[in-house]
């Protein structure tokens, strides 16, 4: 055997293979080719033992360089290949950048919870306790503990739903809620608490009424209470929702729960005082009823209103929302129509 010759051979021939060799499948074909079992290299090597001893050093050294030379190039070849594969794989994955986007449907927060939410803060950080009261009530609680006894005439402004018996009903207003807490406070500890929640009444819907609306209670029953505490609450209550400009003032009203009682109002955010359309010309717009809690509900509530005293009101939340951000109509509370939360929340942010 011609140890020159052959190992020329595969010299040139791996010489001829690189030019063919794009991918990494080709590239393991030819390692087995030149070093696989009957690799071309591995049978030349095995012809060693034909050799006279005296040259087989000589035929190692020269097979050693040929299979050197073929695993300098695989690896080299390795590293060329990958690299293309990645950039190609890089490239046709390129994101462009200047595709128009798929637009993104955006949220907003319920307008009427935001309301809550803040009137929530901003009575926990005068440390009021939020309290949740049930919807379905019994009368009890509704009315009789208020001072609306059975006939009382009073009752009939609050148009109830009854359910089952005359016992059970859907809550007209958040005002149960003062007695649940009063009852649970024994009459030993003081109360300030704002509950906010669902109402109902049969009222017929339009652009003010709906049968479903929601309030927020406020109670707060201590030793020395006065009307003054009331104004100083509302005045606070009144400029953190419409803003420092915002005046307030009391009109005298009635209400069987408290006494005295009022209507409280604000100055109109939208003319400054001047008179218009969302004041109805008055300057002035009323936002809720409140009062001095009345000796006799602190007495039923188990409260000594010689010891006690107290302020009680009660908001209507969606009328807060609705001046607060424009809307003319109740029912777009109850419409699910989300684009509308959208919309006030960006009015909002102007
Ligand atoms: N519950 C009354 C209503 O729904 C509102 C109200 C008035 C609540 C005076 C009060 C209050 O706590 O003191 O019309």
């Amino acid at each position: 055997m011609d140890l020159q010759k052959e190992t020329k051979k595969i010299k040139d021939m791996i010489e001829e293979d690189k030019k063919n060799v794009s991918s990494m499948k080709e590239l393991n074909e030819l390692k087995v080719k030149y070093l696989g079992k009957k690799g071309v290299i591995t049978e030349l090597n095995s012809k060693i033992k034909d050799v006279p001893n005296e040259e087989k050093k000589e035929f190692g050294m020269k097979v050693n360089e040929v299979r050197g030379l073929f695993n300098v190039f695989y690896d080299e070849e390795k590293i060329n290949i990958e690299t293309k594969e990645l950039n190609e794989k890089l490239e046709s994955e390129k994101i462009d950048i200047t595709l128009p986007a798929t637009s993104l449907t955006i949220g907003a927060p319920n307008i009427l919870e935001k309301v809550v939410e803040d009137m929530e803060e901003l009575f926990m950080s005068m440390g009021y306790d939020v309290i949740e009261g049930p919807e379905i009530e019994e009368d009890l609680y509704n009315f009789e503990l208020l001072n609306l006894p059975k006939g009382h005439p009073a009752r009939d402004s609050q148009d109830t739903f009854y359910l089952e018996s005359d016992k059970i009903l859907l809550r007209s207003h958040t005002s149960p809620v003062q007695a649940r807490t009063m009852l649970k406070g024994k009459g030993e500890k003081p109360i300030r608490m704002v509950c906010p929640g669902k109402t109902y009444r049969r009222d017929d819907d339009d652009a003010t009424h709906s049968h479903n609306f929601m309030q927020i209670e406020g109670l707060l029953v201590d030793e020395k209470v006065t009307l003054a505490d009331l104004k100083g609450t509302f005045d606070v209550a009144a400029k953190h929702l419409f803003g420092e400009n915002c005046k307030t003032r009391f009109r005298p009203s009635y209400y069987p729960f408290t006494e005295p009682s009022v209507e409280t109002d604000i100055s109109c955010f939208s003319c400054g005082g001047k008179g218009c359309s969302i004041c109805k010309n008055t300057g002035w717009i009323t936002i809720s009823g409140a009062g001095v809690v009345n000796p006799k509900v602190l007495e039923m509530c188990g409260y000594d209103p010689k010891k006690w005293h107290g302020f009680a009101f009660g908001f209507g939340l969606e009328r807060v929302a609705m001046l607060k951000y424009g809307i003319n109509d109740i029912r777009t509370f109850y419409q699910t129509d989300l684009r509308q939360n959208v919309l006030f929340d960006r009015k909002e942010d102007k």
